[in-house]
């Protein structure tokens, strides 16, 4: 496996120490990697893991969208994951594999990344850092595709692999971008949130080459764009024991909305999100182990999600 390391550093992730001083982990800031080389990174090697991954693992869309592009009216192409891969340079696709650290492979390079950065801030293990539940998804795009405004339920190192990338992100501290009901809406049904110009003074416009990247807090909305040329980037993803509590709150609230019983936001009513945690997580419980397989993974996803939420077994099928 080929790991490089920055020499100065011995780290695969870094940044201006006054960033993870100061900015860390409520604010956005640059950061630069060493994964840009790594062979797991390659067209060959995801081509491999396209073909290693439960079909929904993978979810792939046209990349000729607009930045407020409806969930909903989302153009397929049509092509399988594979012919996706094999010709990204012209396939106008853009597409996520998810939960890449199911693979021991993209694991190791997850952990290793990780574990750079908490060394460098002085831990000595992920837990210590609060990097748990640590999960990949791997970005492969066509030339001049874009990624909707959205947001992610998890901190994100998004770390740039191949081409270049505009990676703009919105800051919505005062949720005048997306409020409580919409967060709740893009946690638990899409992730897309509308995008009007007005946000713009708001925006921090990054552009990307291999070898950078950028710190993508919690929620915070972001669109994306290629340009000449194909991409791959990576999101290095984790979720704090806070993160974990306010997400399975939302999943509650958002089961309750569908059910006509719109809920106050997660903390909002501490004696509530302790009852609503505690069912949520035994319910989960018995669930979890279930998860392993494909097809549970389709019908809960139906059940709890509605019928929607299997929107991406369709790509594929477009004409
Ligand atoms: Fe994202």
């Amino acid at each position: 496996m080929n790991m490089h390391v920055n020499p100065a550093t011995g780290a695969l992730i870094t940044a201006d120490a006054a960033a993870f001083k100061t900015l860390f982990p409520n604010r956005p800031f640059r950061i630069r990697h060493e994964l840009a080389g790594d062979k797991r990174l390659t067209l060959a090697a995801i081509l491999e893991l396209v073909k290693a991954l439960p079909r929904d693992r993978i979810e792939y869309n046209s990349g000729k969208v607009a930045v407020d592009q409806a969930a909903e009216t989302t153009p397929l192409v049509d092509l399988s994951p594979e012919d996706v891969i094999a010709k990204i340079e012209s396939a106008g696709a853009w597409m996520v594999l998810k939960r890449i650290e199911h693979h021991p492979d993209y694991k190791a390079l997850l952990e290793a990344a990780l574990l750079s950065v908490a060394r460098t801030q002085g831990f000595d293990s992920l837990a210590a850092a609060g990097f748990s539940d640590i999960q990949g998804f791997l970005f492969v795009s066509s030339p001049n595709a874009t990624t909707p405004f959205h947001l992610d339920s998890e901190d994100n190192f998004f770390v740039q692999i191949h081409g270049p990338k505009q990676f703009s992100v919105y800051d919505n501290t005062d949720g005048s971008i997306a409020n409580n009901d919409v967060i709740e809406h893009a946690i638990t049904k899409h992730r897309n949130v509308k995008y009007d110009e007005s946000y713009e003074p708001k925006a921090m416009h990054n552009h990307l080459e291999p070898g950078e990247g950028v710190f993508v807090p919690y929620c915070w909305p972001h669109w994306i764009k290629t340009f000449d040329t194909y991409s791959i980037s990576v999101a290095i993803t984790w979720k704090t024991a806070k993160v974990n509590r306010k997400n399975d709150i939302y999943s509650v609230n958002g089961f309750l909305r569908d059910k006509g019983m719109p809920q106050p936001a997660p903390g909002t009513q501490p004696g509530r999100d302790r009852v609503k945690l505690a069912v949520y997580r035994s319910i989960n419980a018995v669930i979890s182990p279930l998860r392993k397989s494909e097809g549970f993974r389709r019908w809960i996803r139906g059940l709890i999600r509605g019928k929607a939420a299997n929107y991406y077994y369709n790509a594929g099928k477009a004409k």
